[in-house]
């Protein structure tokens, strides 16, 4: 495609609900939880919210700086930049690391995916209805054990991926996401207002907020980073392909703010509905990637309309997951579509099917492969921590520093409209708190 035929967002309302439609997902109400749980509650809680607003932030904006300007896919885009503003042109690193984090955490992505389309049809088939915790937890691990039935849900998920982004990234999608993103946001309310009737409401908040600076160590810190690039799909190229298709109209600080609110208030309300549950019932902190997966369906089980809350829940869990992969697969596809002489359909059935292959390998940890370790890791728990906590970071680190250093100041300014003080709050922040404090991170992780 060449830089003049490259599509742009219909609309600045479609941009905002593509760029919401991927950071609202998995890691919001799948992840964020069990993270919380794992690492000690709100000293996780509250060093990730400084992460999303003194990196993730800067970071989200120098990404959508970058492919505005580049208009082309992010290694394209890096590439071009960088040669334009006289850099070395090993800048291009950033570029295809982001488009190799998205491959593979998609791999990963999918089979979580998969769980959760296989939820949504055994909340209608009743799978879940009349069981206590031990029940519901049998379901789990009995799906856990299974690689036939992990692979079949796995393969489901990404045909659906595959089916959406051959068909092209502005084609349809956006009117889902405005319908379905606020029936979300509805849905988790309720979810959270189920919690309160447990009595362990007041136990979850304090478990959320209240928190034990003693938990905190470097583990915990790189941990709440890391899941701050994940929930704002930051570090992969995403957010630079689809700035790409961005015009000049766009308020990005406005958007930003708008994406980072929405994307932070849906984690801390799945935190809000879970967490009352897990105390009710004397489930386990730290039981990990089966956390939602336990203690929602025990919810559902238990209230009047259960069943039918538990369908829409999972389906649009298993949506939201959907928009993500989405944007997890489109810049691969977008930078094969550009660079080789492949149709857009034939780009994806490529990407997609080598992501589906590594996929299999991700769910086969919960099974055959379980004792099959790399660096200690099972291949789940490696693509998981490698892309979290080491390639996002850099490659995120990578775009602000581009973005803070190499492009002109008064150009992004003007871009930003920003002036005065704002201006230079945003050059404190963009060129020495976010990368200083990503560097702090890993260093304090190194040692301890
Ligand atoms: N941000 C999405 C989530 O929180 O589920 C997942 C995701 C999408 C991660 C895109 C990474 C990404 F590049």
């Amino acid at each position: 495609m060449s830089k003049l035929a490259h599509a742009q967002w219909s609309s600045k309302m479609t941009f905002v609900l593509a760029a919401a439609g991927s950071a609202v997902g998995l890691g919001n109400i799948w992840k964020f939880p069990y993270m919380v749980g794992e690492s000690g509650g709100a000293a996780f809680v509250l060093v990730y919210l400084v992460c999303i607003g003194l990196i993730g932030l800067p970071i989200l904006i120098a990404e959508w700086l970058i492919g505005r300007r580049g208009q082309e896919n992010p290694i394209n885009a890096m590439a071009d930049l960088a040669k334009r503003g006289g850099h070395f042109p090993a800048w291009v690193a950033v570029g295809i690391s982001g488009v190799l984090g998205g491959f593979l955490i998609l791999s990963f992505y999918s089979v979580i995916g998969g769980w959760s389309l296989y939820y949504t049809l055994g909340s209608v088939t009743g799978n879940f209805s009349g069981k206590d915790a031990d029940g519901i937890g049998a379901v789990f691990t009995g799906m856990l054990g299974s690689p036939g039935l992990l692979l079949l849900w796995h393969t489901a998920f990404m045909v659906l991926v595959i089916g959406i982004v051959a068909r092209g990234v502005t084609n349809g999608l956006e009117g889902a996401v405005r319908t379905l993103m606020p029936a979300l946001v509805i849905l988790m309310l309720v979810l959270v207002g189920y919690g309160i009737t447990t009595g362990h409401f007041g136990e979850a908040l304090a478990f959320m907020f209240s928190p034990d600076w003693g938990a905190v160590n470097g583990e915990v810190v790189l941990a709440a980073m890391g899941q701050a690039f994940f929930t704002l799909s930051l570090g992969m190229g995403i957010m630079m392909a689809y700035g790409s298709y961005l015009g000049e109209d766009v308020n990005l600080l406005s958007t930003a703010r708008t994406v980072i609110l929405l994307d932070t208030v849906i984690a801390v309300l799945a935190g809000l509905a879970i967490f009352p549950i897990v105390f009710a019932n004397g489930l386990d902190l730290d039981s990990g990637p089966g956390l939602i997966f336990v203690t929602l369906p025990l919810a559902f089980g238990n209230m009047a309309g259960g069943t039918i809350l538990g369908l829409m829940f999972f389906l649009l869990l298993t949506f939201a997951a959907l928009t993500s992969a989405i944007s997890l697969l489109e810049p691969a596809v977008e930078f094969m579509e550009e660079r080789t002489s492949l149709s857009r359909v034939a780009a994806t059935a490529t990407c997609g099917i080598g992501v589906w292959l590594l996929g299999i390998l991700a769910l086969l940890s919960f099974n055959l492969l379980g004792d099959f370790l790399i660096l200690g890791f099972n291949i789940f728990d490696l693509l998981d921590n490698l892309t979290s906590k080491i390639l996002l970071p850099l490659t995120g680190l990578g775009a602000v520093v581009f973005a803070a250093w190499c492009l002109d100041r008064q150009g992004v300014a003007q871009e930003l409209r920003l002036s005065g003080g704002a201006e230079s709050l945003w050059v404190v922040v963009a060129r020495y708190i976010a990368p200083l404090g990503v560097i702090a991170v890993f260093v304090n992780s190194l040692v301890g």
